[in-house]
């Protein structure tokens, strides 16, 4: 399918070509077209131009607007204000705009980047033998919905899960369960979300004796000592425990990730350990440039402008003084990885904000080695953490259970699963949903309100967990969303066997027109959104088209239209919205029932 060439880009060039002609000099400058709310757009651009230039604006708009041939597209357009242009486009070309996007149901047109590369992005990332919390939950639905965005624009996607799968917590596990070696055990042939209920459950009850023991037995902490050297010299007795708690781990992640109905692949996971190879070569290239020294027998990099309480410069330590590699060292082999192996052009790394300070020293550490480019040459790999706020409870601290614990990621998503099966049920007035059916519809709007709450907002604030508010059906919801899909497929089906179809010849109402423009915009948002790497673009167009559906649908009769034709071209507005929602909605990760 061809992509469609939205009205906005096509109305843009048609002016950028008059300004060109009206003056030589504005070749290539951008005439700035918005949508308006005085016409259907608003060309500012003229005024800066014409400062430039020394020119009166109104005199140079006069001029754009002397070269412009109206007809097809543009209607009208006329000269406002200090020098802005006012254009109002046909009926006829939105209708066929649309009915373009139409004929191509996958991508509505959209059009793929102009130079797609690779991107690695890091996102769901949580940690072996760990209970799974809110800031886990972040990462993977931005993440998720970053890399779907990048895919859809034709951008090569490789996903990378940086599980915290080692370090010196795993002699005290793995020397607790030789000495315990029933511990991890649970029944066979369960469901994934029992097993890994199981899992956790094992491996939370194992991590908590193993500390207590830990810390109250100086002999069981020096056997647990010699298992992280044991681990680290790669004693295959040692690196076969430690796979059980890696493997049970696993089965843990993939119950909760089924219950986020997120796809994650296996070859994907590639946690800390995944790098160990690297470690040690890594830290004598960064040595042997000069980019690391030697400080107190630690490997360090330091930096003019990070400094700590005391006025001390603050080191990124790449090799402990005992010979011990630790995060960092894990990282800037990753990034080694990716450049070089992976072959991409960027990295993006979904992480809490409170890891900033880290990426910061690790990406320019990578930059000084030449693994990163330098930001102002275009073609170099760049690196980009898209660092995530925290997530408050209701009263606006960061969330956790009356008791002061971190909130289990588990519980959460049951409640609001909860929640909106309840909101479900009551809203089969007519008892015309199973049981099954509203469990199925249950889950897809308790996890989409979730997943909702968390995209809508841009992804470096911090915002409240609040499930009454998240799974209302009014306001900036997803399940808000959902039902304006849901009532459109209704219409369609009660349309019976009147199809869509799009009557280009028909005067459109303003709410028509308005919700016309929109859906034509959608290129527009999917682009700016993969770019910028900013799902909360995505969310805010879907809600303001859900509005403006909203609107249409309240002043202009579908079903009971005056005309035939109108009925016809109606519905087809109707579904090409529902594809729009369906299509934006499944880039966010949130599923769009047919009936709710
Ligand atoms: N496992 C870490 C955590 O739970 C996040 C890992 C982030 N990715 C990375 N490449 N460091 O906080």
């Amino acid at each position: 399918m061809a992509p469609v060439t939205s009205l906005s880009d096509s109305v843009n060039k048609q002016l950028a070509d008059a300004l060109a002609s009206a003056l030589p000099e504005a070749d290539g400058v951008d005439p700035l077209l918005r949508r308006s709310d005085r016409a259907d757009f608003q060309a500012n651009g003229i005024l800066a131009l014409a400062k430039k230039a020394k020119a009166n604006p109104r005199d140079l708009a006069t001029q754009v607007v002397s070269q412009v041939v109206t007809g097809d597209v543009i209607k009208d357009i006329e000269v406002s204000g200090p020098g802005f242009l006012n254009v109002t486009i046909t009926d006829k070309s939105i209708t066929e705009n649309l009915a373009a996007r139409y004929a191509d149901p996958d991508r509505l047109g959209v059009p793929q980047a102009e130079r797609p590369g690779t991107t690695v992005i890091d996102y769901a990332q949580p940690n072996v033998a760990k209970e799974m919390h809110v800031g886990h939950l972040r990462s993977a639905v931005i993440g998720d919905s970053a890399a779907q965005l990048l895919e859809f624009t034709g951008e090569t996607v490789v996903r990378r899960h940086h599980i915290g799968d080692w370090g010196t917590q795993f002699g005290m596990l793995i020397q607790y369960l030789d000495e315990h070696p029933h511990e991890l055990d649970h029944k066979e042939g369960e469901d994934l979300q029992q097993s890994g209920q199981a899992a956790m459950s094992n491996l939370d009850r194992l991590y908590k004796a193993a500390r207590r023991k830990f810390d109250a037995d100086e002999e069981f902490k020096t056997r647990a000592r010699r298992r992280v050297v044991d681990l680290q010299s790669g004693d295959p007795h040692t690196l076969a425990t430690w796979q059980k708690f890696v493997d049970e781990s696993k089965i843990y992640f993939f119950s909760v990730f089924e219950k986020l109905d997120m796809e994650i692949r296996d070859p994907d996971i590639v946690g800390e350990s995944g790098y160990n190879d690297m470690l040690a070569e890594t830290c004598r290239l960064l040595e042997e440039s000069g980019v690391a020294v030697r400080s107190e027998g630690a490997l360090c990099v330091f930096f003019d402008d990070i400094k700590g309480p005391d006025g001390n410069p603050v080191p990124l330590i790449v090799q402990k003084s005992d010979g011990g590699y630790g995060y960092a060292a894990t990282d800037l082999s990753a990034i080694r990885d990716r450049v070089f192996n992976l072959k991409a052009n960027r990295l993006v790394y979904v992480v809490d904000a409170r890891q900033s300070l880290h990426f910061k020293m690790v990406f320019e550490t990578a930059r000084r080695a030449g693994w990163l480019g330098d930001v102002w040459l275009d073609d170099d790999v760049k690196a980009y953490q898209l660092a995530f706020g925290t997530v408050l409870g209701k009263d606006g601290k960061p969330f956790k259970t009356r008791e002061g614990e971190t909130v289990r990621l588990v519980d959460l998503l049951d409640e609001a699963i909860d929640r909106a099966t309840a909101v479900v049920r009551e809203k089969d007035t007519l008892g015309q949903l199973s049981e099954e059916e509203i469990a199925e519809r249950g889950a897809q709007v308790g996890i989409g309100a979730v997943k909702y709450a968390d995209l809508s907002t841009s992804a470096n604030r911090d915002y409240k967990f609040d499930l009454d508010q998240m799974v209302s059906l009014n306001g900036d919801t997803s399940v808000y969303l959902q039902y304006a899909y849901a009532r459109i497929q209704s219409i369609l089906r009660k349309a019976g066997d009147v199809r869509p179809a799009a009557h280009p010849e028909l005067e459109l109402h303003p709410a028509e027109r308005a919700l016309g423009l929109h859906v034509d915009g959608f290129a527009e948002t999917v682009a700016e959104a993969a770019a910028e790497y900013a799902p909360h673009k995505m969310a805010a167009y879907l809600y303001q088209l859900a509005s403006l559906y909203t609107s249409f649908y309240d002043k202009c009769p579908v079903l009971k239209a005056e005309t035939a034709e109108q009925v016809e071209n109606r519905l087809f507005l109707c579904d090409v919205t529902a594809r729009t929602l369906h299509r934006g909605m499944a880039l966010l990760g949130i599923r769009t029932p047919e009936r709710l």
